[in-house]
């Protein structure tokens, strides 16, 4: 994929301004809620990359930083199957810890819910969920999100770390995919 980005851009759902300002939102209140207290944000790659690092600058309590990458069978499609592989695990050991995991768009809800019950045999001291999209209608796992930056309608979309074919991450808004225009590989 090396065409430009408007070859596949139908309308841009989310802005920068939006963006930031949402994201400043979340900070503070991720703030007020872990003040005085242990704090180990997880980031799901590649997707959650963006949003975790405008996230950790707005967040003024101290706090790690960790990453797992993961994939669903089935990637590269639009569906996701609920069978995840790890990639790469996590450095740091989170027993006892406040993790808090940091994803990009929730939408069957099958990878955050292998990834919760993974984390939660570790036994953490706690373990929250903040996500910058919603994409509640299409939820086949109930899985209870602490923090949503937007709830979104079912599109595909694409930038702010979202990818057509690993493309297009680098983009500081969220846009709607033409449908007609990309088909996954
Ligand atoms: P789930 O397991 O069905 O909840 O899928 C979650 C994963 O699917 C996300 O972490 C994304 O990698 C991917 N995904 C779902 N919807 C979109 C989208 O609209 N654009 C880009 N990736 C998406
Ligand atoms: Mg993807």
């Amino acid at each position: 994929m090396t065409r430009p980005y408007t070859d596949y851009l139908d309308e841009i759902l989310i802005t920068t301004e939006q963006l930031q300002k949402r994201v400043a939102e979340l900070g503070a209140q991720i703030s007020a809620d872990y003040s005085g207290q242990d704090l180990l944000l997880v980031c799901i790659l590649k997707g959650g990359v963006m949003f975790l690092t405008d996230l950790m600058r707005q967040i003024t309590v101290p706090h790690a930083i960790d990453f797992m990458a993961v994939t669903s069978y089935g990637a590269g499609t639009r569906e996701s199957t609920g069978v995840v592989r790890i990639l790469m695990d996590l450095e740091i050991d989170i027993s006892g810890r406040n993790v808090l995991l940091v994803e990009d768009i929730i939408d069957s809800g099958h990878t955050l819910d292998y990834i919760t019950r993974m984390l939660r045999a570790r036994r953490p001291a706690s373990l929250r969920i903040v996500t910058l999209l919603d994409k509640a209608e299409r939820r086949e796992v109930d899985v209870k999100l602490d923090y949503v930056g937007f709830k979104i309608s079912n599109k595909f979309v694409f930038g702010y770390g979202l990818d057509l074919d690993e493309v297009y991450r680098n983009l500081l808004f969220i846009g709607v995919v033409r449908p007609e225009a990309f088909i996954p590989s």
